[in-house]
């Protein structure tokens, strides 16, 4: 059946004037990103959308698309819970374009049975025209869970092309034993056939963080440098973190040589990806907010998408490096800055910031500190937030406190040089992601203006050598 647009849909529509680089509908909640797709040479972003209020609620699959990465429109809702199969939601899924141009949207169609408890099946819609029109397919559901195992949840179809045909693959967990993900292959994207587990926790080599109990959003990126697997860490209905898993996929499975957080901060999740026509990996992720209920329900949306980040596995086929596409990273283009020494004597060089959105490029020089201190605030004391760069501990800590609540504390991120840092904040309105020059990434809402940054040095003098936006 096609999906109408009732009239209250409109809403989905709005254009976003004054959000350029984050997508999300002016009003309701939104979570994970999905169908990620090129079409006609637009990038189309799907998203988990609930348009009756600001908490995740009955999930539709929200629209929005945009030519140059930067600035969204919105479109109709692309999916909503009206069959038996998916009454209670339309949860996570992705896109893939079919031979004959047509793109295929698969998703997870649930059913409430209990209290938090769901049955969860992959299913399908098809889209013919520009991506505004689905029609459900007839033989929905496609897939539904391996019987045996006791698993903890089934959901988040992540689909490929492969040299003979079409793969799949889906999260889950085993009771009592950790996340785990399915592997299904097909001829024609309808008929699946079950080909076992791809990877379960028991075989990732020490990680660089807990796994949780369920992987959710498995996806799989394969570039020249080599492959990589992201979950999304879930835990009893508790989402934790994201990680990447260096490895490569061969005859059914996955195989991992690292394992890594792939953003380091409070803020990020579920992140889905894609492959564009320049042949560049590009994912978004979701962005939860860190206030009070009350203030959720008084701006009457909740959630946004990060910014495009460009995918690369590097640096010995270690770490899934992320960076700011260049259409994002080129805006941060003019010297505000050059070259000015940072003191150690308790005093402080502040800068003033321009106005948000705004992309931010600098790059420190450690000289004979130890610490170089870096603060976003206003004039005065305010901060919004903090960032400690611990050159011998080898890590930059990240602190939004007190200008958010939820999640409180330091996270850290990873830094290998001792001598150098450079750094590129995209700040915007309500959240900072950050990004090293190494290709680490730390994804924090924070709210509260900053109109200048600071920096002071600690046990000795320290430099920045550039500060561009
Ligand atoms: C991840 C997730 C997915 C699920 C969707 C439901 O945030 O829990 O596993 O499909 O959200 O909205």
């Amino acid at each position: 059946m096609t999906i109408e647009q009732p009239a209250s849909r409109t809403q989905a529509t709005q254009q976003l004037s004054g959000i350029p680089f984050h997508p999300r509908p002016e009003t309701g909640w939104i979570n994970d990103p999905n169908g990620l797709i090129q079409h006609h040479g637009r990038y189309h972003v799907f998203f988990q959308y609930s348009p009756a209020s600001a908490e995740w609620g009955s999930i539709h699959w929200g629209h929005q698309s945009s030519d140059d990465l930067q600035h969204w429109e919105g479109h109709p809702i692309a999916l909503a819970p009206d069959e038996a199969y998916d009454r209670d939601g339309c949860w996570s899924g992705c896109a893939v374009a079919t031979d004959d141009g047509d793109v295929i949207a698969f998703y997870t169609g649930v059913r409430q049975t209990a209290e938090q408890q769901w049955d969860q099946t992959i299913c399908a819609a098809r889209s013919a025209g520009p991506l505004d029109s689905w029609t459900k397919l007839a033989s929905n559901p496609l897939v539904s869970p391996p019987s045996g195992p006791d698993l903890v949840g089934f959901r988040d179809p992540f689909v490929w092309q492969t040299a003979t045909g079409w793969s799949m693959i889906v999260g889950s967990g085993v009771r009592g034993q950790g996340g785990c993900i399915f592997r299904y292959d097909s001829n024609d994207l309808h008929t699946w056939q079950y080909s076992g587990v791809f990877l379960a926790e028991v075989d990732v080599p020490e990680a660089e963080a807990w796994l949780g109990t369920m992987w959710e959003c498995p996806q799989l990126v394969k570039t020249d440098g080599g492959d990589a697997l992201v979950i999304s860490i879930h835990d009893e209905h508790r989402l934790l973190h994201t990680m990447a898993l260096v490895g490569t996929e061969e005859g059914g499975r996955f195989v991992v040589s690292k394992a890594s957080m792939l953003d380091c901060g409070h803020d990020y999740y579920a992140p889905a990806v894609m492959r564009d026509s320049d042949g560049r990996w590009l994912s978004w992720g979701w962005s939860p907010e860190a206030r009070s209920a009350d203030e959720k329900a008084g701006a009457r949306w909740s959630g946004l998408l990060t910014a495009p980040r460009q995918l690369t596995v590097d640096r010995d086929r270690q770490l899934l490096v992320q960076r700011l596409p260049r259409e994002l990273r080129d805006r941060a283009a003019g010297e505000v800055s050059a070259s000015r020494a940072i003191p150690d004597d308790g005093s402080a060089v502040a800068i003033p910031l321009p106005a948000q959105p705004a992309l931010v490029r600098l790059a420190l020089a450690g000289g004979r500190s130890s610490q170089v201190l870096v603060r976003l605030g206003d004039d005065g004391n305010a901060t919004s937030l903090s960032l400690a760069w611990d050159r011998y501990g080898h890590v930059l800590i990240v602190d939004r406190e007190p200008s958010a609540q939820a999640v409180r504390g330091a996270v850290s991120v990873p830094v290998d040089s001792t001598e150098d840092l450079e750094l590129l904040l995209l700040i915007d309105d309500s959240i900072v992601e950050l990004f090293t020059g190494e290709g680490r990434t730390a994804t924090e809402r924070v709210y509260g203006a900053a109109s200048t940054i600071h920096f002071a040095a600690i046990g000795g003098p320290a430099e920045l050598t550039t500060l561009e936006y």
